[in-house]
């Protein structure tokens, strides 16, 4: 199987290109056509899959796994399990490792309470000694990389030093650490402090994930962690140049920056993108929308943006939308902005 040459040097702690940049899994929103989408704007080293559930008899979904085939973009991609089922989870793995994949990564994080309530994705994380023996039991059957994307804790980072020490045992090729506890949701402050413990702790390279929002934002997460990376989610949907930037200001170049003109030109891109044959329309719009949550944020910070993207109904609403916006020369920092969210917008949050 051909994978990447840079796959190797990303999972290891020296000699590897540094920071490595990973673009985190989101559910809907980072399939094949935003990996494509995002490639074309710089792009991250690694890609990760959306999550494939693992149940007794779940089956790869096969979307999902037409992704790991198709990738044209040259990086390296590692598929996601969530799932607590050991036999399962092994099988999976197994499936999953004839792909063209460069690893496998397990979820401890996902906070959605239909996951975690049955004991998987960051339910998992009030049951360690089942997390220690989904990972032996992973290590022995998986022979490209293992990997693990967590939380800090389920509602209180109090057993984090435990979850550190079951991670350490297993040879694990990387672990991203997502500074939030699972009932935190998506808006709280990040620790930053704990992902450093977990760089400190482990012997794998750690990505530090939650809230990087800029370039300059990137270098000080790098700085204060010692994390070997970062993992970015909705950042780089709302600013698919963040890889790029962040490129340039560990060089020591200024971020390049886009002006209206070019969000407006990305957001013409993401609807050719999103759209396929035999897509009616209102899914399409559908589908656009959700990577417009977080642009939205971006935008402007009234919200009116947002508010009207969400009420849009047609391609050609979108487009007045983007016209009204964007079509201008003035530079776009796409930094999330405290635009009035209701309750209800607990992914779009003010992630800063
Ligand atoms: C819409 C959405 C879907 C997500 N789906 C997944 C997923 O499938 N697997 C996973 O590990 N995390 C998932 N996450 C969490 C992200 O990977 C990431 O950890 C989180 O958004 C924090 O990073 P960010 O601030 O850079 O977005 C999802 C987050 C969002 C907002």
């Amino acid at each position: 199987m051909n994978l990447p040459a840079c796959t190797e040097t990303l999972f290891r702690r020296q000699g590897a290109p540094a920071p490595r940049l990973a673009l985190a899994p989101m559910q809907d929103v980072t399939d094949l056509a935003c990996w494509c989408l995002l490639h074309r704007y710089g792009g991250p080293d690694v890609f990760f899959t959306e999550y494939f559930r693992v149940y007794a008899t779940s089956v790869p979904d096969p979307e999902t796994a037409a992704a790991v085939v198709e990738n044209p973009t040259g990086r390296p991609v590692v598929a996601q399990m969530i799932g607590n089922d050991i036999p399962a989870l092994v099988r999976t793995a197994r499936q999953l490792q004839a792909l063209p994949v460069a690893g496998i990564d397990l979820n401890l994080g996902c906070p959605a309470p239909v996951v975690y309530r049955k004991c998987a994705g960051g339910g998992l994380l009030r049951e360690l000694p089942r997390v220690d023996a989904i990972l032996a039991a992973l290590r022995e059957a998986v022979h490209v990389k293992l990997s693990v994307k967590t939380r800090v804790g389920f509602d209180s980072p109090a057993r984090f030093e435990e979850l550190l020490a079951v991670l350490a045992r297993h040879r694990l090729d990387l672990v991203t650490v997502h500074g939030r506890t699972v009932t935190d949701g998506y808006r709280s402050p990040v620790r930053y402090d704990l992902v450093a413990q977990a760089a400190r702790h482990l012997s794998c390279p750690v990505l530090a994930n939650g809230n990087v929002y800029s370039a300059e934002h990137a270098l000080e997460v790098l700085g204060q962690t010692g994390a070997h990376g970062l993992m970015i989610g909705r950042g780089a949907i709302r600013n698919p140049w963040i890889f790029a930037q962040i490129r340039q200001a560990q060089r020591g170049e200024p971020p390049w920056r886009p002006r209206g003109r070019d969000v407006q030109a990305y957001l013409h891109a993401l609807l050719e993108a999103t759209g396929r044959p035999g897509l009616n329309e209102a899914s399409h719009v559908q589908r656009v929308k959700k990577h417009l949550n977080f642009i939205g944020l971006g935008i402007e910070a009234s919200g009116r943006f947002l508010a009207t993207a969400r009420r849009a109904r047609t391609r050609e609403e979108l487009e007045g939308l983007f016209a009204e916006w964007l079509d201008h020369d003035d530079p776009m920092p796409l930094e999330p902005l405290p635009v009035p969210l209701g309750e209800r917008d607990v992914l779009a949050g003010v992630h800063r």
